[in-house]
């Protein structure tokens, strides 16, 4: 994402628009480059950023937008897309836990403009570490190349030449013999990932929500937008995409801390996440003006919001074995 700010050419003075609701790198990169981070609320169904809100948030300055894809669950990739338009914003998609997740049919990745994937030890595919950048510009890609390992091409007076100032941000080839070992399998991670998510569905039951006043994720409902004729909204379930389940995320009701949640669920053996602590409110953000009540939605679900367990080993059992526990819990 950093590569990819400094491709766009942004720095100081420019303003970049991203979620509060990410791991905290979603907005680090965007002071890497020296550029002021922005962020706008979230839409409380999805948890990704609200992209009305995004769209009030466009300055003059605005050169380009982070959208983040929590849990593997994508934005309308077509208003998104059109925002960027409109105001000529560049788009570094931080696609990190969403890969194998499609949007109309379409893999997340084949939308353009940046697209950048984490294989961090914890994503659906991993490489130990590492990731990747897709662009669909060639001469973005020759530039991104260089960016990665110090600058190098391969011409020049030596058979190397170094024209502009890289880094090290390289995979190495080990990590990605991995990755590739990874790659083939990721039909069958996703399907068994949708698989497990259902079955959380099925096992809570439909009246889970009112019982525990907890609130699950946008059931998956394979819609597409000509559910919707005309519009580019989301079908009522608050999706029309295909998530690839990175996680499985609830909110919990305000009559539980999460602490405690996790300390009770711990009591069962069940490990319980969170992702993520709204960023504005850490130290380095708060430093620069952010402060409580700049972003209500984000600050609730930031502050109720687990990771329940969700992993390729995992099994319906495991599954059911959760939703017990949580019944014991929150009812
Ligand atoms: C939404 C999001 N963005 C960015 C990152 C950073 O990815 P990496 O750890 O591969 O640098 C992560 C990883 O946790 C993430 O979940």
């Amino acid at each position: 994402m950093e590569i990819a700010l400094r491709i766009a050419g942004i720095g100081a003075g420019d303003e970049v628009i991203t979620t509060p609701i990410s791991w905290v790198a979603t907005a680090n990169v965007i002071l890497e480059v020296g550029a002021t981070p922005v962020f706008a609320d979230i839409d409380p169904v999805t948890r990704n950023i609200d992209l009305d809100k995004l769209e009030a948030a466009i300055t003059p300055k605005t050169r380009a937008i982070i959208p983040v894809y929590l849990a593997g669950r994508p934005l309308d990739m077509d208003r998104l897309y059109a925002i960027a338009s409109k105001y000529s914003l560049r788009v570094i998609e931080d696609a990190a836990q969403a890969i194998g997740s499609t949007w109309q049919g379409k893999p997340i990745g084949s939308f353009g403009d940046f697209v950048s994937f984490s294989f961090q030890a914890n994503k659906n595919i991993t490489t130990s570490e590492g990731g990747c950048l897709v662009l669909n510009n060639e001469a973005e890609a020759t530039l991104a190349e260089k960016y990665r390992l110090q600058g190098v091409s391969r011409s020049g007076w030596d058979g190397i030449d170094v024209d502009v100032l890289g880094g090290k941000y390289n995979m190495t080839d080990i990590a990605a013999a991995i990755g590739l070992g990874q790659f083939a399998q990721l039909d069958k991670i996703t399907a068994h990932r949708r698989k497990l998510a259902q079955h959380y569905f099925k096992v809570l039951g439909s009246d889970f929500e009112t019982n525990t006043g907890a609130q699950l994720p946008p059931k998956e409902c394979g819609g597409v937008a000509s559910e919707m004729p005309g519009t580019h909204r989301p079908t009522p379930c608050g999706c029309f995409e295909s998530t690839n389940w990175h996680l499985f995320q609830i909110v919990l009701p305000e009559r539980i801390t999460r602490p405690e949640f996790m300390e009770r669920m711990k009591a069962f053996n069940i490990g319980v996440g969170f992702h993520y602590a709204p960023i504005h409110l850490f130290t380095l953000y708060r430093d620069m003006g952010f402060r409580e009540g700049m972003f209500p939605i984000a600050e609730r679900v930031g502050k109720q919001i687990v990771s329940l367990p969700m992993f390729y080993a995992m099994t319906e059992a495991d599954v059911e074995r959760t939703c017990a526990a949580m019944r014991e819990v929150l009812i």
